[in-house]
């Protein structure tokens, strides 16, 4: 069985106040969610004040991003050993967001991954396709493409070490879900891709599914039998909805 997972990403959102006030209300309704793992992603300069926040609770913390290189002279970057440091267990990469906007490739995202798995820390690895790749029918050759990204440096086996968030680049931010069945014909390709490698990665491998997913549709998408969690943007910065779509996993 895979546990379920809810993992809110903050985004470039926050500050000293609104961070402390919304783990204080995720941490006050944590009695309610029995089976989810949950996790938050704060920008990486509120990690200390989240990890000192969290204590005592079973919230999880992890970062937006990790650097594909261990240390050294990489401007801007954060190291996974730094991460580790902190008490983070979790990095995202390969965001959208990331990938559209700042330029970062399928390769760097697969060394991103793999320095990751070198620091300890368990990579949410995000993928998905845009809208016109959507309307093109070449949905799962994008995903595929991703993935074997990750497969061509670090083996199939490497995919259990992390999770992998399924993000339809189209429902990112948007209002625009994916519907239950379209999610979960995306979900079920993937892990059949990768049953055909390994059997028991593609068993263990937790599949989040992540674009507008929110309190009023979270109970649908998480129903479905490939989709073990969600990843969680917009509705992540409000405590009640975040705890709504938490308990409505699993
Ligand atoms: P959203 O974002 O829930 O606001 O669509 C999800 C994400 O980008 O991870």
């Amino acid at each position: 069985m895979r546990q379920p997972m809810i993992a809110g990403n903050w985004k470039m959102n926050g500050s000293t106040a609104s961070v402390k006030e919304l783990i204080a209300g995720i941490k006050a309704g944590m009695a309610s969610v029995s089976k989810a793992a949950v996790v938050v992603c704060p920008p990486a300069i509120y990690i200390p004040q989240v990890m000192a926040d969290i204590t005592g609770s079973k919230i999880a913390c992890g970062s937006q991003n990790i650097a594909d290189q261990d240390k050294g002279a990489f401007t801007g970057e954060i190291a996974g050993s730094m991460l580790k440091d902190l008490g983070c267990q979790y990095a995202i990469i390969g965001h959208s967001e990331r990938r559209s906007l700042y330029g970062e490739s399928d390769e760097l995202i697969a060394k991103r991954f793999a320095a990751a798995r070198r620091a300890g820390i368990k990579p949410i690895f995000c993928i998905g396709e845009t809208l016109a790749e959507r309307e093109k029918g070449i949905t799962n050759d994008i995903c595929a493409r991703q993935i074997d990204a990750v497969i061509a440096l670090e083996g199939v086996a490497a995919l259990a070490d992390g999770v992998i968030a399924y993000e339809p680049v189209w429902a990112i931010g948007t209002g625009k879900t994916a519907s239950p069945q379209q999610a979960q014909e995306v979900h079920a390709f993937i892990r059949g891709k990768i049953a055909k490698l390994d059997k028991a990665v593609a068993e263990k491998v937790q599949i989040l599914y992540g674009g507008s997913m929110n309190a009023a549709n979270a109970t649908e998408l998480l129903a479905q039998p490939d989709i073990d969690g969600g990843l969680i943007g917009g509705a992540a910065l409000k405590a009640e909805d975040f705890l709504t779509i938490c308990r409505a996993a699993g």
